[in-house]
């Protein structure tokens, strides 16, 4: 039997697991990844799957089909958070799958394609700056040029792997191959409004918008903040806070579009000190890659010419960019049945919000339902769901699983 009592519970008892007291920021190999890995292997051994880490820090279960070895269909979601986050991003995809699976193992159902869980370790990317390391792995798509990425702290992304008791040398063999994996499916929250304006509990995502993200670093002059003439100075912050809005400017031109500064640091950082270097990131999401180049062709040049008429020296660097990843049509119309059959509305949307689809859909046609979220909040504390939502999420991808007909 489904518990969305427990699917609730687990949420809460997976948040607890925080380096903010009081609060949710569970980053990429912290000790507070470990403890919710160890949580989530537990899960997955209680519903009759063989769990086990992988090289990259994923938690990876496999329930066999009728015969061991068969190809997968592949569910998850991610077990890492942005920092202050609430408690469902991620994690409720990856304990609703879970739950489905101690749904048929309960029943003793062996399917005619083996289910494997991922809890994804890094989607977020809070920690090394750069997304999708766990997903990435699994799609053959990680570039090792990542395990040289620092954290705030100055730690390599090596040296964590290595500290968290993994070997970075293993995390090819992480990689699946295409036959392997006949579909990957995911459940989210919506991280929007659009299912609680129409009053449904689910919906069936039609694509995943792409993102582009800059880190640009702006070189002034540090001075005395008492003595420097205005006319005079190389004021890196005063050109960032003009690129923040030149950004938004931007970006606001068409609806489709979207641009944000989500971290900028100025330094050295004292009231008496004219900022001498600033650096900021830039994240800009659209639903067609053109129009996301374009935006951020536009993005670069409007940098570089307004550091330019205020002397100030720019680096711009690429740090990261997925294309936009379509669900596949097939995995649509069984996730749409699946919805049809629990007597709700069938309704599709596409997904303004990064998921690791994006990556695996290198080597599996990629589906997801969204569950509705309060107020269309996530990437907040306030983030919310029902415990009857999560019920009609998890039923709908019980119904998706078992009717399950590999493409043919
Ligand atoms: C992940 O949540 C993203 O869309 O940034
Ligand atoms: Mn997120
Ligand atoms: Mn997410």
């Amino acid at each position: 039997m489904l518990s969305s009592e427990r699917i609730m519970q687990r949420c809460d008892q997976l948040a607890r697991h925080s380096e903010l007291p009081g609060g949710l920021t569970r980053v990429f190999l912290s000790p507070e990844n470990r403890a919710a890995n160890e949580l989530v292997l537990g899960w997955m051994r209680e519903a009759g799957m063989q769990a086990k880490l992988d090289a990259i820090g994923n938690v990876a279960g496999r329930y066999e089909g009728e015969r061991p070895g068969l190809p997968c269909l592949m569910l998850g979601s991610h077990l890492d958070t942005v920092r202050d986050a609430g408690k469902y991003d991620g994690m409720l995809g990856v304990v609703s799958a879970i739950e489905c699976v101690d749904s048929l193992h309960s029943r003793n159902i062996r399917l005619p394609f083996a289910l494997e869980v991922i809890g994804f370790g890094d989607e977020e990317g809070v920690r090394f700056g750069t997304t999708m390391l766990g997903s990435r792995a699994v799609a053959g798509a990680f570039d090792c040029n990542n395990l040289q990425a620092r954290d705030p702290q100055g730690k390599t992304l090596e040296t964590a792997l290595r500290e968290f008791g993994l070997d970075p040398q293993k995390i090819p063999q992480v990689k699946r191959n295409k036959g392997d994996v006949l579909a990957y499916a995911e459940l989210h929250i919506e991280q929007g409004p659009v299912l609680e304006a129409e009053g449904l509990p689910v919906g069936v995502v039609t694509a995943i918008n792409g993102f582009s993200r800059l880190r640009v670093t702006l070189s002034g002059m540090a001075g005395h903040a008492g003595t420097v003439p205005m006319r005079l100075r190389r004021d890196a912050l005063a050109a960032a806070a003009e690129c923040v809005l030149m950004v938004e400017r931007v970006a606001a031109r068409d609806a489709e579009l979207v641009g944000t500064v989500g971290r900028i640091e100025a330094s050295p950082g004292a009231i008496n000190v004219i900022p001498g270097k600033v650096v900021f990131t830039v994240d800009v999401r659209a639903p067609r890659d053109e129009l996301r180049h374009s935006c951020v062709s536009e993005v670069r040049r409007e940098i570089t010419a307004l550091c330019q008429r205020r002397r100030i020296l720019v680096e711009i660097e690429n740090l990261q960019e997925l294309g936009v990843a379509p669900c596949a049509g097939w995995l649509m119309a069984q996730m749409d049945r699946a919805v049809a059959a629990e007597g709700l509305r069938v309704r599709r949307l596409p997904s303004g919000a990064g998921h690791d689809g994006m990556a695996l859909k290198e080597i599996a046609d990629i589906a997801m339902l969204f569950v509705r979220c309060k107020g269309g909040v996530s990437h907040n504390p306030a983030e919310s769901i029902s415990a009857e939502d999560a019920e009609a999420g998890a039923k709908v991808l019980l119904r998706f699983i078992s009717g399950f007909e590999t493409r043919g």
